[in-house]
């Protein structure tokens, strides 16, 4: 068991940084539910307000929870095998990829659709990789190609988090504690599986504003078209939205490189 307290503890020291680690079988249990309801609702939404234009990516694909409701043509990526795995049992069909958010695989304009759900961004030491992870993202949606970008919603967390929890999943006891670290500031949470623990890791996301990731979208070549604060599409409203789901849409080429 570490006897380093968490707030002393660097999410990212050592050889592995903390999201090639915590993101195993286990987290499926763990964000159990995060369930499909969620995705549905989102991809519903999405249909009737901006429509799924094919292909679809969906970026951190995860289990696979997007995937199996997304319709044909839809491409996953991820970097953890055992989601890797989960996601193929789930959408049996779609092309999956082992990749780094920062580095995609595919041409320039391929998507028409991309999806990144569920706090998949922030992970990184800097914000400039974090950045480098929009710019692979416009690079490969193609002009007029709507990208959504499903955040927490950082005033939202500052207000509500809790700072301890614990519970017991498949008999063990799961131990988690959350703080704010002022630092970057991210959204820390140190878990500890086993008591006492045979397994203590972190989780930690740089806690972007909603304003933020808007400008972050515009100066990489989207126009936000607005932003949302629930996956049935009402709009975001800082002191209470569950989530800051960012609507972008690839300016063309030429719009982009004159603005
Ligand atoms: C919070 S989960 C969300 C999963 C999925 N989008 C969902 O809604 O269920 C974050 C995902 O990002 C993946 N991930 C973490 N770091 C990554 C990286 N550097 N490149 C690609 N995927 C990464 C994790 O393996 C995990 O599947």
């Amino acid at each position: 068991m570490s006897a380093i307290p968490p707030d002393e503890r660097e999410a990212s020291a050592g050889p592995t940084p903390w999201y090639a680690d915590a993101f195993d079988d286990l987290y499926l249990r763990l964000y159990a539910h995060r369930d499909l309801g969620e995705v549905e609702a989102l991809r519903e939404t999405l249909r009737s307000r901006l429509g799924l234009h094919p292909p679809v990516f969906d970026l951190c694909c995860g289990g696979g929870r997007f995937l199996s409701v997304a319709g044909p043509q839809s491409y996953g990526l991820d970097l953890s095998l055992p989601l890797l795995a989960a996601a193929r049992r789930v959408a049996p069909a779609a092309p999956l990829v082992r990749g780094d958010m920062r580095a995609l695989p595919w041409r320039d304009s391929t998507f028409g659709t991309l999806v990144m759900l569920f706090t998949c961004f922030g992970y990184f030491d800097t914000p400039a990789e974090d950045e480098a992870v929009i710019r692979e993202v416009a690079r490969v949606t193609r002009p007029g190609g709507v990208y959504v970008l499903d955040f927490l919603n950082a005033e939202r967390v500052r207000r509500t988090l809790v700072p301890e929890g614990e519970r017991v999943i498949d008999r063990q006891v799961v131990r988690e504690r959350r703080w704010i670290d002022e630092q970057g500031p991210f959204v820390r949470k140190r878990i500890e599986i086993g008591a006492p623990a045979n397994r203590i890791y972190e989780e930690r996301v740089r806690l972007y504003r909603h304003d933020q990731l808007q400008a972050l979208l515009e100066r990489n070549g989207f126009a936000v078209s607005g932003i949302w604060g629930e996956y049935d599409g009402r709009p975001f409203v800082a002191a209470e939205s569950s989530r800051a789901i960012i609507l972008g849409t690839r300016r063309s080429f030429v719009e982009a490189r004159s603005s």
